[in-house]
């Protein structure tokens, strides 16, 4: 059962990932294992991360495309080279800063989850600790769901809260939601895959 994470940036849901996959032996357990880290960014560091491990890695920059279809259709060929049976069994998307047409979505419907750093549906879309912040938030956290064609729709397969303490910046409730990030998303992906 082939995972093919996709990653924009640092990556650091992407290693967690990885990094519960080795410690509790997804592969021997259940078959699960992650195949390759796509970046649509050349110089995204978690590109150096999956390659440190071993796991192949890809570039389908999105500046090569002249529309957002062919840009997918190449992601999307570049996905499915990363398995036999030309199907991985789970597409993530990790910290994956594009919108995917719905041609994208269909063709891995059931197969394809993402992170998103707020407790949805509240805030959907971006800057969504900053927006947590200036509406008073007592609480924020992050929501792993399935992906539809609308943007961070979908069902929630696992969410987690932290709080919104007095003094924090946009920076800071980032940093305490991530930390709950890389908790919830391995735990998802190894729910879908392994149980
Ligand atoms: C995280 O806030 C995640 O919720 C969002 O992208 C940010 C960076 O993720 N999807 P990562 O460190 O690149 O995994």
């Amino acid at each position: 059962k082939n995972i093919v994470i996709l990653i924009s940036g640092g990556g650091s849901n992407m290693a967690a990932i990885v990094n519960a996959a080795h410690q509790q032996r997804w592969h021997e357990v259940c078959g699960a294992r992650v195949a390759a880290v796509i970046s649509n960014k050349p110089d995204a560091k978690g590109l150096d991360f999956a390659r440190s491990r071993r796991i192949a890695t890809d570039v389908v920059d999105h500046k090569g495309f002249s529309s957002r279809e062919a840009f997918d259709a190449a992601l999307m060929q570049r996905i499915d080279g990363h398995d036999p049976d030309g199907h991985p069994a789970l597409v993530v998307l990790a910290g994956f800063m594009r919108i995917l047409t719905p041609g994208f979505v269909q063709h891995y419907a059931g197969r394809l989850v993402n992170i998103h750093p707020s407790l949805l549906p509240a805030f959907t879309g971006l800057n969504t600790h900053q927006r947590a912040i200036d509406a008073g938030c007592r609480f924020a956290g992050a929501t792993v769901h399935r992906v539809t064609s609308e943007l961070d729709d979908g069902d929630i397969l696992e969410q987690a809260v932290v709080p919104v303490l007095p003094h924090d910046t946009a920076e800071s409730l980032a940093a305490r939601v991530l930390t709950q990030e890389h908790l919830i998303y391995p735990r998802a992906v190894r729910r879908l895959l392994c149980v």
